[in-house]
């Protein structure tokens, strides 16, 4: 039995959702009583609005406004999220149209989420029956697996160090009996990982590459994720205000995390792979430096020309190692670059991939559940700007240009052409308070590439 529903009772309170152009003759047939109390309450059937028709001061019917086409198409998904003025009661939905069902299902119960760590935060004690026709435990795949995704971006760096990220990773391989190995410190050197090394090798907490794997037939998918558990920026130390939400940018590797938990907790028969490149960008003696000319896991040379993008080196050396074994399809999430953010923005993820089926359904799924993503181009004429002279590569092309797209350039100088390849360059962060997403920690495209994967893998 799932636990993010609640179980049928004799007691429980049905819940309507109406859209707004039935709201009338919903009402009418409802009886004389019921149109007063939507009177009084000044419901019509609005997105959001709730409806709780009450005997003897109890709630014993509630009505969820379901709005208009337009205004679902939207904000359908984040409307009806969490409703924080339920009752604390148990649901159960009736009468409802089943395409709605899933989505308000799936809506509810993300919208609960509250971080808890360092201080009570009470979570709604609204609940709702799982409603007839809707998968329970893929609904409750996709939370656990954006809750772990939240979790993980909001806990700060004092306590989500490599280690910690290596340990969280520990836990979900232990829950779904899957095999994981890490290299650790000066192993990195021993093993190969030369940019991972540099990259964090200045912190005393030493940086690791985490390769976590499950599932024994099927087609192969690979996850790869940044795990910066704090950027300080290196020597081209970030300004303060650039820093201040960098325990953030292990988002990619929370975000493969997310997406591993999903596709394991719904069984779905493939073969995983979960690489997360795991360290902290901080600055000390030993520190790698602006100009230095470091040689990657593939044999390219790179010129480090801000050691503010570090996220692209230890990418590198993973991504090579992903490409060193089959893989159907190959999907990089990371906090990439803040021109990503000036392109569109907190709320929406850009990807980048050369493949035109996998773009289309990743676009398509992404619709269907309200995640939005945006493709952003692989423009081949800029691939000169990552090409420094004096070695292969430059990590951080003068001028500026074109920011998340040189970076995705180089990202993809490590894959094989061949590879089917997706680069999401996420935010991972809600900047204010919005319906089903708190101030805080959130998964961006997540839950789409999980709509995708039947039909990108053939499942
Ligand atoms: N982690 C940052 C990117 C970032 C910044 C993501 C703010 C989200 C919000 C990344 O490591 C970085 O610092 N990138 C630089 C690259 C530049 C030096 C080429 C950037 O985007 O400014
Ligand atoms: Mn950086
Ligand atoms: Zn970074």
């Amino acid at each position: 039995m799932s636990s993010i529903f609640a179980a049928p009772t004799a007691g429980s309170v049905p819940l309507h959702l109406i859209a707004r152009a039935e709201a009338e003759d919903w009402l009418t047939a409802r009886g004389r009583a019921v149109q007063n109390a939507a009177k009084t309450q000044n419901w019509s059937g609005k997105l959001g609005q709730i409806l709780c028709l009450s005997e003897q001061g109890l709630p014993v019917r509630l009505a969820i406004g379901y709005g208009d086409a337009a205004e679902r198409k939207r904000k359908r998904f984040g409307a009806v999220a969490g409703l924080p003025n339920m009752p604390d009661q148990v649901f159960e939905l009736v009468e409802c149209h089943q395409d709605w069902a899933e989505e308000f299902a799936l809506a509810f119960t993300l919208g609960k989420y509250r971080y808890d760590r360092y201080a009570t935060n009470a979570v709604p004690k609204a609940a709702l029956i799982c409603p007839a026709g809707v998968d329970a435990e893929k609904i409750e795949a996709i939370v656990s697996g954006e809750f772990l995704t939240r979790d993980l971006i909001n806990t700060p760096a004092n306590d989500m160090g490599p280690a910690e990220l290596e340990a969280a990773a520990r836990d979900l391989a232990k829950t779904y009996a899957a095999d994981i190995s890490v290299v650790t410190g000066d192993e990195l050197i021993a093993q190969n990982f030369p940019l991972i090394h540099a990259v964090g090798r200045a912190s005393p907490r030493a940086p690791r590459l985490i390769d976590l794997s499950w599932g024994t037939s099927g087609p192969r998918l690979t996850l790869v994720g940044k795990g910066v558990c704090f950027d300080t920026g290196g020597l081209n130390l970030k300004p303060g205000g650039s820093m201040g939400l960098m325990k953030k940018d292990m988002g990619g590797a929370a975000h493969v995390l997310g997406l591993a938990k999903m596709i394991m907790a719904k069984k779905l028969p493939v073969q995983l792979r979960v690489l997360v490149p795991a360290v902290e960008n901080a600055i000390g003696g030993s520190a790698f430096r602006p100009q230095d000319i470091l040689k990657s896991r593939r044999g390219l040379t790179v010129e480090i020309n801000n050691t503010d993008a570090e996220g692209r080196l230890v990418l590198a050396d993973a991504l090579t190692l992903a490409d060193e074994s089959p893989c159907d399809v190959m999907i990089c999430m990371a906090t990439l670059t803040g021109a990503a953010r000036v392109a569109v923005g907190p709320d929406i993820a850009p990807y980048f991939t050369q493949d035109v089926d996998l773009s289309h359904e990743i676009a398509t799924a992404a619709t269907a559940v309200d995640d939005p993503v945006w493709q952003l181009p692989l423009h081949a004429p800029y691939e000169a700007m990552i090409e420094p002279g004096i070695a292969d590569l430059d990590n951080a092309p003068a001028g500026g240009f074109a920011g998340a797209i040189t970076a995705a350039l180089f990202l993809q100088r490590f894959v094989s052409k061949t590879q089917k390849f997706v680069h999401f360059d996420c935010y991972g962060w809600q900047p204010s308070a919005a319906p089903a997403r708190p101030k805080g920690g959130v998964g961006q495209g997540t839950r789409a590439l999980f709509q995708a994967l039947p039909r990108i893998l053939n499942l």
